[in-house]
């Protein structure tokens, strides 16, 4: 199905305790989301990742996203996200367009 950037708005809620996007994101309990896709897991500047997050190794793509999400705990072992993960791979989906909207800033 395509992917439904309104959807994954509503979506991120489910992440907006712990991250900021936009314009004026700011880290917070977890690093600024913007410019996500492309870039290497653990490299926001000035964000404090556990090992785990900063030893990963992986460069953040639709996959690699959506494997993650699944269930942090599991993909990241020793990761501090604290979160039971998305299963549904459309709500990934739509929350994947929807993050996909913020660039690196
Ligand atoms: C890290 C996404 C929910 C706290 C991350 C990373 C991603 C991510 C992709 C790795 C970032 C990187 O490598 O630069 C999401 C999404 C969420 C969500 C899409 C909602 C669906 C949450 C929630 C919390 C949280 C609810 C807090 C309860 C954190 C923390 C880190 C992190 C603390 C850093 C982990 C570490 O350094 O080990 N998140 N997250 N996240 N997230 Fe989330």
């Amino acid at each position: 199905s395509a992917q439904d950037v309104a959807a994954g708005e509503k979506s991120f809620a489910k992440c907006r305790a712990c991250h900021q996007v936009g314009e004026t994101a700011k880290n917070t309990i977890g690093p600024v989301l913007n410019g996500l896709f492309g870039r290497q897991s653990g490299a926001v500047e000035g964000y404090a990742y556990s090992p785990a997050n900063k030893n990963a190794g992986i460069t953040w793509d639709d996959a690699s996203f959506a494997d993650y999400i699944k269930d942090p705990r599991a993909k990241m072992p020793g990761t501090k996200m604290v979160f039971a993960g998305i299963k549904n791979d459309t709500e990934i989906a739509d929350l994947t367009a929807y993050l996909k909207q913020f660039a690196a800033d």
